[in-house]
């Protein structure tokens, strides 16, 4: 009877949508927090490190002085100016401050993007291990994530097979996703890939969704954004913020880039989500553009130290087949012969981790559809002294559950 009240009636697609597994893992690490066991985490995707000093006492003025209304919908012009600088002197992407438009975060940039494209029936490209937002929105959208499995081999890593992204296509394809640097994998793609992927979206006459929100982590070599392809504004909607790079993921901001024609009219759609982002964050996020970087080039660098000791780490355990990643924060081993000896998939073997070594890992199929299903992503934003001890007791798991 109660099952009849209309507040029990919510749209189905909602209810197929899936959650962030990472979330889910966070509270229960918690839990066992609370009952007192030293839990190492290796499942958040935030910097571990707080966000500057700089920044926050910036926030603070600007609350201080009582700036605590709406902005304009698209961002207030000395961050959208901010902001492209920060694209134009690092890529070299010529765009306008009329270009960006500031969203609560990259997630509400890329749902904008994707919402203000797509369409029910529309398919969208997504190379898989993938971060699970870009297929669950097209899906709540009515539009059908198409996802491309990406090669694998311990030496060289991930790739993209173009062919097999090609082959994927029809009338009914309208975007691609690139996330460079690349969430769960640790991949950066090389600029022939990336101008490779861009060739393959103007041949289409497809859209690229370009997630950059990881550009500052890269450890080989300096990164090259897809808006240093001239041409770039006719195909590209791109995504990035403050979230990652300045370690401010519950600030909530982050921007679309676009071409400003089109930005004037997606803007149509922000006002009607979320209004503006907070006017004091805004303030703060100037600050943190134009700032002092020091802490930020000091962060990568602790965190390039946490990826070689992770590294060294996983490559001892016996079965775990380990890539060393050349950006973002992830590590993402392949552990299909481990599963299969002890006969557990992924997810039971990550549960298992964490109720007996209270190590939280994440299992690769929360990186849908399938692809993940043999590996397990770790996020080294923790302390090298977390890393070491996390590996340790991950390492006699193993070895009890081989014997
Ligand atoms: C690839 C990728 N894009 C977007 C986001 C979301 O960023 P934000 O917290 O700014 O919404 C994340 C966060 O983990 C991410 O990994």
């Amino acid at each position: 009877m109660s099952q009849n009240k209309p507040i029990n009636h919510i749209n189905p697609v909602i209810s197929e949508l899936k959650g962030e597994k990472g979330f889910l893992y966070i509270e229960r690490a918690k839990q066992l927090a609370s009952k007192g066991y030293k839990v190492i985490s290796f499942g958040v995707g935030q910097p571990d490190i707080p966000t500057p000093d700089h920044i926050i006492d910036k926030a603070k003025e600007a609350l201080d002085n009582k700036v605590t209304g709406y902005t304009e919908t698209n961002g207030i012009k000395g961050l959208r100016e901010a902001i492209t600088e920060y694209l134009n002197n690092r890529y070299n992407a010529q765009a306008d401050p009329d270009d960006i438009i500031v969203t609560t975060g990259a997630k509400t940039a890329l749902f904008l993007a994707i919402a203000s494209y797509i369409k029910p029936g529309d398919k969208i490209l997504i190379p898989e291990p993938s971060y699970p937002a870009y297929g669950e929105v097209a899906r709540f959208l009515g539009a059908q994530p198409i996802y491309i499995k990406m090669d694998f081999d311990q030496y060289n890593g991930f790739r993209i097979d173009i062919d097999k992204l090609e082959e994927a296509i029809d009338s009914r394809t309208k975007m691609i996703v690139l996330n460079n640097p690349h969430n769960p994998t640790g991949k950066v793609f090389t600029w022939e890939e990336v101008k490779e992927i861009f060739q393959l979206a103007v041949d289409n006459n497809m859209l690229i969704l370009a997630d950059e929100i990881y550009d500052n982590f890269t450890y080989e070599k300096t990164f090259k954004s897809i808006l240093s392809i001239p041409e770039w504004k006719d195909y590209v909607l791109y995504v990035n913020g403050f979230s990652k790079t300045f370690s401010m993921t519950g600030w909530r901001l982050g921007y679309l880039a676009v071409k400003k024609d089109i930005a004037r009219s997606l803007t149509r759609l922000a006002v009607n989500i979320y209004s503006c982002a907070p006017s004091f964050v805004q303030v703060a996020g100037i600050e943190a553009l134009k700032g002092d970087w020091d802490p930020i080039y000091k962060m990568i660098e602790e965190f390039r130290v946490r990826r070689d000791t992770l590294y060294n780490e996983l490559s001892n355990i016996p079965g775990f087949k380990v890539w060393k990643p050349e950006g973002a924060f992830y590590m993402f081993p392949k552990i299909d012969e481990i599963l299969n000896s002890i006969e557990m998939d992924v997810e039971r073997f990550v549960e298992y981790l964490l109720d007996k070594h209270h190590v939280v890992t994440l299992p690769g199929t929360a990186f849908p559809d399938k692809a993940g299903d043999t590996f397990i992503r770790f996020s080294y934003a923790t302390s090298v002294e977390d890393i070491k001890e996390g590996a340790k007791r991950i390492k006699k798991a193993v070895e009890e559950l081989l014997k």
